[in-house]
């Protein structure tokens, strides 16, 4: 029994993005239930109770000790009353009931498996569950008309499900990099989202693109994407243009959350070890590409040929020799840069709180594109996060700690 004299109450600020966080969660315990229940608002399009949700696990990631009492939770923000029901029930009980027969729950089941599709939104989940779809094989039985990125998340579900690791994330950074050196020299690329904060696995991997000279990016993403499609890199690809409109002292005001920037959401074809060969030794490789070529390079007949290639097939079926990756890429243009940067790097509630404390606490709008201060009625420029930050009157707050 510990007495409340002795229970350390915690002092945490209410923003997310005033607030440290590292990939270091003293309370995951706490924190899954409350993300879990985030996740299932957010499946059935009930986006203010996710937002809820999300406030109270950031809140919890944040705190630099576990949680062994409620009593340490008096006066910390962002906790409503359903979120301290459900961290009462983890503390008391090990588990939340809540949670536990949400999980449990076919329509939340069949919600994960059809959203886990590239393509297919909550919405869409919800259209097919209530005609009777719950899982891959209804789907596919169903006759369903699916779209291009639908099909293609059809395809590759196990490998779009599959984590992405960092050194994945690394080897598609060469090819982007080698793919925009070959389309405009200068060119500059950056790693954004969850591995530019420092996580070691991700659903996708996130790219910003800029050249130094301003307006030189214009056009830039179809050529590189043309790139990639001719060394058979992509798998799939969708391009937007960029919708953007600058008036003539600057940018346009920052109309939602949206940014509008020229972007493409793809999914590369990745050879499988690639990431690893660069820490073989030249002569290794060598050896193994002789020993499997040999035998391939003796064929005397159409037979011996078929055959083989019926090897191969079966062979790379077994164990595939590429992955499907999902991968962002955004064009933003210099001047634009650091807000870019700042908001592709995450987390999502981070960009939220960003722009929310902007809002409500400085009277000033933050988009992927810009500051505008709305009292003083002008956009402030920056050329770095830093300065962001300080418009803002926020600490800077490194990529590895806006992990909320
Ligand atoms: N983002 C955005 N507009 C979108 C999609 C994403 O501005 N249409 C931003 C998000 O706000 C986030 C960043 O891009 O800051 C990365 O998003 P995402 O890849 O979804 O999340 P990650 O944090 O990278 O997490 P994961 O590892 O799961 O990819
Ligand atoms: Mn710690
Ligand atoms: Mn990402
Ligand atoms: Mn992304």
């Amino acid at each position: 029994q510990i007495s409340e004299a002795e229970v350390a109450l915690f002092s945490v600020p209410s923003y997310a993005c005033q607030r440290r966080t590292t990939r270091d969660n003293h309370n995951s315990n706490l924190t899954d239930a409350l993300s879990l229940l985030a996740e299932n608002a957010e499946l059935n399009n009930e986006d203010g109770r996710g937002v809820a949700f999300r406030r109270a696990a950031a809140l919890m990631k944040a705190l630099p000790t576990q949680v062994i009492s409620m009593s340490q939770l008096r006066g910390l923000p962002c906790l409503g009353e359903h979120s301290l029901r459900v961290i009462k029930d983890v503390l008391e009980n090990g588990v939340s009931s809540e949670v536990e027969s949400t999980k449990q729950s076919k329509r939340y089941k069949a919600l994960k498996i059809l959203t886990g599709i590239f393509g297919v939104g909550a919405k869409t989940a919800d259209r097919w569950i209530r005609e009777g779809i719950y899982n891959l094989e209804q789907l596919r039985d169903s006759g369903q008309t699916l779209n291009r990125a639908q099909k293609s998340g059809l395809e590759h579900y196990d490998d779009l499900n599959e984590p992405v690791t960092k050194a994945e994330a690394d080897a598609i950074g060469e090819i982007v990099q080698k793919a925009v050196d070959s389309v405009l020299t200068g060119s500059q690329v950056a790693l954004t989202g969850g591995f530019r904060r420092g996580k070691l696995t991700g659903h996708d991997v996130d790219f910003l693109i800029t050249h130094p000279e301003e307006g030189k990016e214009v056009g830039l993403m179809p050529k590189v994407v043309a790139w990639l499609e001719s060394q058979g890199f992509l798998l799939y690809q969708k391009t937007t243009r960029n919708s953007y409109l600058e008036s003539k002292d600057g940018p346009a005001r920052p109309a939602s959350n949206m940014d509008r920037f020229e972007r493409c959401f793809s999914i590369f074809k990745l050879t499988k070890g690639k990431e690893q060969e660069s820490t073989q030794p030249e002569e290794q490789n060598d050896l193994k590409t002789k020993d499997v070529l040999r035998p391939h390079m003796q064929v005397d007949t159409d037979q011996q040929l078929c055959e083989l290639s019926k090897n191969y097939q079966m062979e790379a079926a077994s164990h595939k020799i590429w992955r499907a990756v999902r991968v962002d890429l955004v064009v933003s243009p210099i001047s634009q840069f650091a807000f870019a940067v700042l908001g592709w790097t995450g987390s999502k509630l981070f960009e939220r709180e960003l722009r929310r404390w902007a809002g409500h606490e400085k009277n000033m709008s933050l988009s992927s594109h810009a500051l505008f201060d709305n009292t003083q009625n002008k956009y402030l420029r920056a050329t770095s996060e830093e300065e962001i930050f300080a418009y803002l009157g926020l600490e800077y707050i490194p990529p590895s700690e806006r992990n909320a």
